[in-house]
């Protein structure tokens, strides 16, 4: 079956241009100007469209066991939810706990995945201990076709590792090629801080961000920035919510340590004022590293703009109303997370691209390419060339619309974005060359989305 989309504008992270794009069953095969095709071709019509490269999640979490409960979505309704706004692949923190196995783990969000994904996935695999088998099951994992491991500095007794286990595991993936992603957090402060303001009787949601202020993200951006150093390994800061931990982690990059930067369509246009509301609706915007002041946005967006924070993924978190109320009584007890894998595109693109905040071929490099990138995904995702899977999102914009819960497809009963008014969106969206939504519809295969190897990058 072979595919024609027609006059549309490409986009990609370098490039800007009017061309046809042909793809043969899951490739793309030609771009040109009046390509001719065989008869029974689907030609599609982009006038008036752009043409980006399927956009790549850095970070979700769709199989979560987590503080008591676990993330709502499964991958069948997390990837319907991705295609919808856009994103074609997305990486998962595959995260077995301390008290689990890690191969075990592994396997386990693997058979998860596998056969339910409507679209591509890959996963980081987190090291959350650093024991005597810990070794040879991450050397299997890699083998089997992981290049990114990931560590959190916070959440201890948990996922959390101590700092000799940071870097055993920045050791190993120095030696394997591989990039490490990590939570950058001071999880003793976080402890003493919550432990404090408990025991002063401070309990709602409104406290969550005082106990992890900015200063114990910096700490923690540091830090991993110091064991990078040293060890001479890559890594990776994820979900970075904030003036000051930016300037630890751009204060590294200037030493010249290999260090990348993501941070998260939330903290990008969500304050902890919202944290601050009482009760439920405070807790649906509980998350860690926390809403920060809103001055830090300007921060964040001038920094995105200039290529110093790297990519944006999601950090896609869902929990439910129900279960965001376990922490009525204790800010410490409310699941940390938010959903946002549907709508980042689509708000990236209206508060960046179109208010004037981010150039567009930084949007692509942020939201696809850059990720393709250091993810080992690259030229096969993150592009439009030949050769590349046909991977494409066939983007309006001059549609408009507001996010609402009513209209989602995200498995959740709230949208921390309710009300946002979006400028463009995805007409169709292909998965290696097979339409997955179109007008608006799902119209893809649940299940057809593949695991994808990476090779070792060799940084
Ligand atoms: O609050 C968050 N971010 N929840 C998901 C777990 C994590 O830290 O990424
Ligand atoms: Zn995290
Ligand atoms: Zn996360």
């Amino acid at each position: 079956m072979s595919l024609l989309i027609k006059n549309g504008e490409i986009i990609t992270a370098d490039s800007r241009y009017k061309a046809d794009i042909y793809v043969e069953d899951e490739t793309i095969t030609r771009i040109g100007h009046n390509l001719e095709v065989p008869p029974a071709t689907e030609v599609m019509d982009a006038s008036g469209k752009y043409v980006f490269p399927g956009f790549i999640d850095p970070h979700v979490h769709i199989y979560l066991p987590f503080m008591a409960t676990f993330a709502k979505d499964t991958h069948q309704t997390g990837s319907i939810a991705a295609l919808m706004g856009g994103t074609t692949t997305y990486i998962e923190m595959c995260c077995p706990n301390r008290n689990d196995d890690a191969l075990e783990g592994y396997h386990h969000w693997k058979s998860l995945a596998e056969g339910n994904s409507a679209c591509d996935y890959t996963f980081h695999m987190a090291v959350t201990k650093y024991d005597d088998k810990t070794e040879a099951q991450l050397r299997e994992i890699v083998a089997d076709g992981i290049s990114s491991f990931k560590i959190f500095l916070s959440y201890k007794n948990f996922f959390g590792v101590d700092d000799g286990e940071m870097y055993q595991t920045l050791m190993l993936a120095k030696e394997l090629g591989v990039i490490t992603t990590a939570h950058c957090e001071n999880a003793e402060l976080v402890g003493r801080l919550q432990a404090k303001l408990l025991a002063e009787g401070k309990t709602g949601s409104a406290f969550h961000e005082p106990s992890r202020p900015v200063e114990v993200e910096a700490e923690g951006t540091g830090r991993f920035a110091t064991f990078l150093e040293t060890t001479g390994a890559t890594g990776y800061v994820v979900h970075l919510s904030c003036a000051a931990a930016l300037n630890a982690a751009m204060a590294a990059k200037m030493r010249g340590v290999p260090l990348y930067i993501e941070s998260v369509i939330p903290h990008f246009l969500l304050d902890k004022t919202l944290a601050e509301q009482p009760g439920v609706e405070g807790a649906k915007y509980v998350m860690s590293p926390p809403l920060r002041e809103k001055w830090n946005q300007k921060v964040l967006w001038d920094a995105l703009a200039q290529g110093f924070i790297d990519t944006v993924g999601t950090d896609h978190c869902p929990f439910d109303v129900g279960q965001k109320a376990l922490g009525k009584d204790a800010f410490t007890a409310i699941p940390n997370g938010i959903p946002a894998i549907e709508d980042r595109i689509n708000l990236l693109y209206t508060y960046g691209v179109s208010r004037g905040n981010l150039g567009l071929h930084r949007f692509v490099d942020a939201a696809s390419t850059k990720a393709a990138k250091l993810f080992g995904l690259f030229p096969r995702k993150g592009t439009i060339a030949v050769g590349s899977d046909a991977d494409l999102v066939v983007y309006d914009p001059k549609a408009k619309g507001t996010i609402s819960v009513r209209t989602q497809h995200v498995n959740n009963d709230y949208n921390g974005f309710e009300g946002f008014e979006i400028d463009g969106k995805p007409t169709v969206v292909t998965v290696r060359g097979k339409i997955a939504v179109r007008e608006g519809q799902f119209v893809g295969q649940k299940g057809r989305g593949k695991l994808l190897k990476r090779e070792p990058m060799y940084f």
